[in-house]
């Protein structure tokens, strides 16, 4: 099958399919990238790193960053608003194996914010600038971008940032087309993101709202984008990322496996995450997974409060494996 759509090309990175798994603080940890990057992702992408947590390397935070043994090519995201601290952060994290240095310039959480860091940068284009060329400088692989449109409506500074961000050297930019202010209201506004790609050489990702295979491939088509970034859609579902594949690799979007196989799936990501977190670590992560795995499925909202209760893991899986053993029951008398 002829693939539908180019490669994404950062640098001398070629990444295939353009399909990126979007940071998402508290959820992509290594053991939930490599479990779906399987699935068809061509690039994966860190929770973001405090620069400045960096300069104490705590236990969690060099967790975070270590990338050895990990899927590849591997994305990890820092944030901050100091020039010199992301350089010496950007070194760190490149030694720790990331073969790209992404910089987060999105980030509207008000813990974020309060510091100058993450979207409250793209208030300072000329400080966004500072800190791209740092970064560019401090590290021998390629660096890229995230942002939202702007801090507000009033103050849309996407395409200044990005041509500062193409003349520093900074290699591809993601665009989750919200402003700050919006935090995730209303809906992602593709337009700016195709106008971005118009007006820039470099990559652009699109990001903001894709959840759904055609969908995808509309937006991507439509804006003229080199890659498509997913996040929130992907969560309890990554299905949705072998479904995009197969539409970019030229055939049909796979239909979605059973609920009782999603639910195997779900029990296999709890296993990973025990493995690699512990109990008392996997357990209130794995809730909100399991929440989304099951999400759609009959009686869902009594088994997520049941499980929102349990604090050891083999309860929460035996639920899990009561539900699977239910939905097969009931399939096979419909049947
Ligand atoms: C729980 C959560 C955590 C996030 N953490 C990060 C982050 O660490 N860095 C970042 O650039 N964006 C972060 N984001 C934003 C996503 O990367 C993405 O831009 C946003 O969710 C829009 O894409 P979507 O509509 O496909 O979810 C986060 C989003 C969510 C839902």
């Amino acid at each position: 099958m002829a693939p539908t759509v180019p490669a994404l090309k950062i640098r001398d990175l070629e990444i295939w399919p353009p399909l990126v798994l979007a940071p998402m603080s508290g959820v992509t940890n290594r053991t939930m990238r490599a479990l779906y990057k399987p699935f068809g992702l061509g690039l994966t992408v860190t929770e973001f790193v405090s620069s400045n947590a960096l300069k104490y390397g705590s236990r969690r935070t060099m967790e975070m960053i270590d990338q050895h043994g990990v899927e590849q090519p591997v994305s990890t995201q820092l944030w901050g608003d100091d020039p010199a601290t992301m350089a010496a952060a950007a070194k760190v994290v490149r030694e720790c194996g990331a073969d790209v240095v992404d910089i987060n310039f999105g980030c509207p959480a008000p813990k974020v914010t309060k510091t100058n860091g993450g979207s409250a940068c793209l208030r300072d284009p000329d400080l966004c600038e500072a800190i791209m060329r740092a970064v560019v400088a401090a590290v021998d692989c390629p660096v890229t971008m995230k942002m939202r449109l702007g801090w507000s409506e009033s103050d849309l500074a996407y395409m200044d940032v990005a041509r500062r961000a193409q003349d520093a050297g900074v290699q591809a930019v993601t665009l989750h087309a919200r402003t700050a202010k919006q935090f995730y209201r209303g809906n992602a506004d593709w337009e700016h993101i195709a106008r971005l790609k118009s007006a820039i050489d470099i990559p652009v990702i699109g990001n903001g709202d894709l959840d759904d295979a055609h969908l995808a491939m509309r937006r991507m088509r439509e804006s003229g984008v080199d890659a498509i970034m997913l996040g929130r859609a992907t969560l309890g579902n990554p299905w949705l990322i072998s479904q995009i594949r197969d539409v970019m690799e030229g055939r049909e979007a796979r239909p979605m496996p059973s609920q009782a196989d999603r639910l195997r799936f779900a029990i296999e990501h709890y296993r990973a995450m025990l493995r690699d977190l512990g109990e008392k670590r996997a357990v209130p992560q794995m809730r909100k997974h399991v929440a989304l795995y099951l999400k759609g499925m009959p009686g869902a909202a009594v088994l997520r409060e049941r499980i929102m209760h349990l604090d050891r893991a083999d309860d929460a899986i035996a639920v899990i494996e009561e539900t699977i053993v239910k939905l097969e029951s009931e399939a096979m008398v419909a049947a």
